[in-house]
């Protein structure tokens, strides 16, 4: 099963703010997010289940959660107590690609078991009193890109740059 991490980052890894918002609204970013991961088995933290609700439809969300008194908002969604778990019973129902999206501490958390990393790259720099960052995935020399695709500026949006980069073979 390929584990892959999808992400967008502002500069400097910015992925939201501690208070639980993405500090942006970018529709090609948000339809590229939507068609990735349609129909299928996310692994998201609690925190981030909890900003998306109403939203899943036909995808099967794992939440990562330490709570055992956790009820997630439908009973076609999944829960999971640690990474290992939560691969397990993606594995164990035989999914192809387990998609994590986050938010902060599970991109950290599932870092180690990842195969690839599938990042919308904002030409934006924000001013957030308290961000949260994707983990520096670069400093440890194991990654590598392999696609990259340019958004121009539209409507009023910044311009992006889709990055896939993969796991290096040992
Ligand atoms: N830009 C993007 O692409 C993107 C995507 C997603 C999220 N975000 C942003 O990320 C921020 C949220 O990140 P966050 O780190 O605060 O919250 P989070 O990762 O969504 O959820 C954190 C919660 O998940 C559970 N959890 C995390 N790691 C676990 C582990 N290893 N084992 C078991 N449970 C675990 C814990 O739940 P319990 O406390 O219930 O035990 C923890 O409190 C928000 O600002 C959001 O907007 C950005």
């Amino acid at each position: 099963m390929l584990v892959t991490l999808i992400a967008a980052l502002a500069g400097d890894r910015v992925i939201g703010e501690s208070s639980g918002r993405i500090p942006w609204d970018h529709p090609r970013d948000r339809a590229h997010f939507r068609a990735r991961t349609e129909g299928r088995w996310l692994l998201v933290g609690r925190r981030t289940y909890a900003e998306m609700e109403g939203w899943f439809g036909d995808r099967t969300p794992i939440i990562l959660t330490r709570n055992e008194g956790f009820r997630p908002f439908s009973p076609a969604h999944r829960i999971a107590n640690s990474v290992p778990t939560a691969l397990d019973l993606a594995r164990a129902n035989g999914v192809p690609e387990l998609i994590v999206c986050g938010g902060a501490s599970v991109y950290e958390a599932t870092l180690p078991f990842a195969d690839r990393l599938v990042l919308t790259r904002l030409a934006m720099a924000l001013q957030v009193a308290e961000p949260v960052q994707f983990p520096d995935f670069a400093e440890c020399g194991e990654w590598c890109l392999r696609q990259v695709e340019r958004w121009p500026a539209a409507d009023g949006t910044s311009p992006a740059r889709l990055e896939v980069h993969e796991r290096k073979e040992k």
